[in-house]
């Protein structure tokens, strides 16, 4: 499934000319498609506020569309430029509850060349989802996007 999905993902990332409507087709496609992906969403960093603001999702609506850099595990990310999976979200202190269903989330930054950006955010209702295998997947995803969009050519 991975490898069709990074497929259809770069069909579409190809054609696409709009960031945000290619983060929403990417945000539901996952939402929908792979299974324990039960929310999927991108953040952006806002460096004069320092918080990251959500510009799109698929999934529940939540409450936390600003998060301060530092705060949760997607603030962590945002200063430590480092992916991050939680296996148990019960077991982490720095970890901002967006649903009672979510068991296990995954964050991974998207750079501007070395700068980093934004990240995709994604929940898991089921404990220990996220593999070396979903994070591969992941950072090939926003790799993907970051050469389209982003990358001083
Ligand atoms: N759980 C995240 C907050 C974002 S929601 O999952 C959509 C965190 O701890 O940063």
């Amino acid at each position: 499934m991975y490898k069709i999905a990074i497929n259809i993902i770069e069909n579409e990332i190809k054609k696409s000319d709009d960031l945000k409507n290619c983060l929403s087709y990417i945000c539901k496609f996952l939402n929908e498609k792979i299974e324990g992906y039960d929310w999927v969403g991108y953040y952006f960093h806002n460096e004069k506020n320092k918080e990251l603001e959500l510009i799109t999702f698929s999934g529940i609506a939540t409450e936390h569309t600003k998060i301060p850099f530092g705060k949760g595990i997607c603030g962590t990310s945002a200063l430590t430029n480092n992916p991050i999976v939680v296996d148990d979200v019960s077991k982490e202190s720095n970890y901002i509850a967006c649903n009672i269903n979510v068991k296990s989330e995954i964050v991974v930054p998207l750079f501007n060349t070395k700068k980093n950006i934004g990240q995709i955010d994604i929940d898991s209702n089921t404990i220990n989802q996220f593999t070396k295998i979903d994070l591969n997947f992941l950072i090939k995803i926003n790799e993907m996007i970051s050469e389209k969009f982003f990358k001083i050519k």
